[in-house]
């Protein structure tokens, strides 16, 4: 029988959120785990010991018990001491813990002995994606604080033109366009409103646009927004000019603006602060600043964390800090989800043994202590010391005349590889039309003209245009299926054979594009 899996009840008032959901432990079986849950855990989330009873899962009366009966712990929030106190050594522990901000648990769970994994350690890789348990819950967070907003907010999102009169659409800026920033977007789009979207890196700016919303763009320098991707796709902290440049374009937006959701945060620092009080000043009445960054001090001069304030003007600040357990059921779905992926990685046997991999960067991050010693912080992963190690010498930007005389050498280049090819083509094609019957010889000039036509078409074509190529190589491969459907009754063995391989190759081109099309069409379809 495999390990045991617990998942404890959050103690933390308003936490209605639970680390283990029915689905989830019914995955965990298939890992090979046996899974725990403590009474009540999932009750605020809306599941009740029923439920978990029914996928398999028992259901244990306290937490003292469930800690002693588990191999591996999991629950959301950071663990109590009174918790970690249960703990004993070679249990592992999978949670937030946010080590930077509570040294003292993290030395109380390494004099334990307990492993413990924190998820909001886990590094921000592609690969870590679907375990980055800050993602999913920034996701949520971005959602409700739309929804939230609205709840305050006299008026529709969408425009409209009534007999009753004519209704203007509102207007949203969100301010820091990350995970949180993204999914506000998302949702404001969807519900009507004219949205603007604000972020110091500028490579967001497409991924705003494509979502409907307006990039605010910062005119700096010449430029536009800094570059943050150097830091692993978190921003760095900005200038003091481009912070001030920054404040003013805000300054300009206030008056216009209905609802401000600020999301900007830069890891390890106190939120900066961008909507400052002449701001809120500027907001007509009845407008609504939502504050996503208030649990790091806030992005607004006026927000109170965990409080919803009024002021003087009529502007409704939120600064809630448990957006993602407001939607508890929603947040327990990705959050066991993710814990769910983070064990699969723990477990590579599928045999319900924990497999503690201290060489996998994943695992690697997120462990803050192992084995009775401290491992956080941990080193730099892998692939961002190699990219480290060498930075790019930044280029100088060529003069015009420069591009230009660049441009004329590299067509002269090429213009001379073709004249070569071309008169290495001839002299082939004339050394086998010395030999060669005429009849072989006209088929055989179609088919390199073919060939050449055929290859300068596709080789040019940008790999966005690969998938409406497709449908045309799909065409093509018809038109070889049946001239192959044709020959393949030919008496003579060859040409039934080539036929036939004919047969096979158009086939699967012809079947393998119809289900790639079908794949990149179903991205574009709303379930
Ligand atoms: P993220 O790191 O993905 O996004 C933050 C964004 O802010 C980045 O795109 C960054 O470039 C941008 N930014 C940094 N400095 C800026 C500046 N001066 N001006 C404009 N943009 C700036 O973070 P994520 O995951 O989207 O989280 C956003 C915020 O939401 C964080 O403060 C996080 O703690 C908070 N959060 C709040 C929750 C709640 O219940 N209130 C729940 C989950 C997350």
């Amino acid at each position: 029988m495999g390990q045991k899996v617990g998942a404890l009840r959050e103690l933390a008032i308003g936490e209605s959120r639970v680390s283990l959901t029915p689905d989830s432990a019914v995955q965990l079986r298939k890992l090979g785990y046996v899974c725990f849950v403590e009474a009540g855990a999932g009750e605020a989330a809306g599941i009740s010991d029923a439920a978990y009873r029914a996928a398999g899962v028992t259901v244990v009366a306290d937490a003292a018990a469930l800690v002693a009966a588990s191999d591996v712990i999991v629950k959301v929030r950071p663990p109590t001491t009174a918790e970690v106190d249960l703990l004993s050594a070679g249990q592992t522990l999978i949670s937030f813990f946010h080590p930077g901000q509570n040294g003292e648990l993290l030395e109380q769970a390494r004099s334990k002995g307990a492993n413990v994994i924190a998820m909001d350690m886990v590094p921000r890789i592609s690969r870590a994606q679907k375990m980055d348990a800050l993602s999913s819950m920034a996701n949520i967070a971005g959602y409700r604080a739309v929804i939230e907003a609205g709840n305050h907010f006299g008026r529709f999102f969408t425009g409209q033109i009534t007999a009753a009169g004519k209704v203007p659409p509102a207007r949203v800026l969100v301010i820091g366009a990350g995970v949180a920033g993204l999914a506000a977007i998302g949702v404001a789009v969807s519900l009507g409103a004219q949205t603007y979207a604000f972020d110091v890196r500028p490579e967001v700016a497409e991924q705003i646009e494509s979502m409907g919303a307006e990039f605010v763009y910062l005119d700096f320098d010449g430029g536009a927004q800094q570059d943050g991707a150097a830091t692993g796709g978190y921003a760095a902290p900005s200038t003091p000019e481009f912070r001030e440049k920054q404040l003013a374009k805000f300054r300009e937006l206030a008056p216009q603006m209905d609802i401000v959701i600020t999301t900007a945060l830069i890891p390890g620092r106190d939120a900066p602060k961008l909507w400052l009080d002449d701001m809120v000043a500027a907001m007509k009445p009845g407008s609504v600043v939502v504050d996503l960054a208030a649990e790091r001090g806030g992005n607004c001069d006026l927000t109170v964390a965990d409080q919803k304030v009024v002021s003087d003007n009529g502007v409704t600040v939120i600064g809630y800090t448990d957006f993602p357990s407001r939607m508890a059921a929603q947040s327990s779905a990705l959050y066991a989800t993710n814990i769910r992926h983070m064990l699969t990685d723990l477990t590579p046997g599928k045999d319900g043994v924990i497999v503690h991999n201290m060489e996998d960067d994943v695992i690697r991050g997120a462990t803050v202590t192992f084995e009775g010693a401290i491992t956080w912080p941990p080193p730099p992963p892998k692939i961002a010391a190699i990219a480290a190690q060498k930075p790019k010498e930044k280029v100088k930007e060529p003069t015009p005349e420069e591009k230009r005389a660049a441009e004329a050498a590299a067509f002269k280049a090429e213009t001379k590889n073709q004249l070569v090819l071309l008169a290495v083509g001839t002299a082939l094609m004339l050394i086998v039309g010395a030999f060669a019957p005429s009849a072989f010889m006209s088929h055989f000039i179609v088919f390199v003209l073919a060939c050449f036509v055929g290859f300068q078409v596709i080789w040019n074509v940008s790999h966005s245009l690969h998938t409406p190529l497709m449908a045309v190589t799909n065409a093509i491969s018809g038109i070889v299926i049946l001239g192959a459907l044709l020959q393949v009754g030919s008496g003579n063995g060859l040409v039934v054979i080539l036929a036939a391989l004919s047969v096979l190759i158009a086939t699967i081109n012809i079947v393998g594009g119809f289900l790639v099309t079908r794949r990149m069409l179903a991205m574009f379809q709303k379930s």
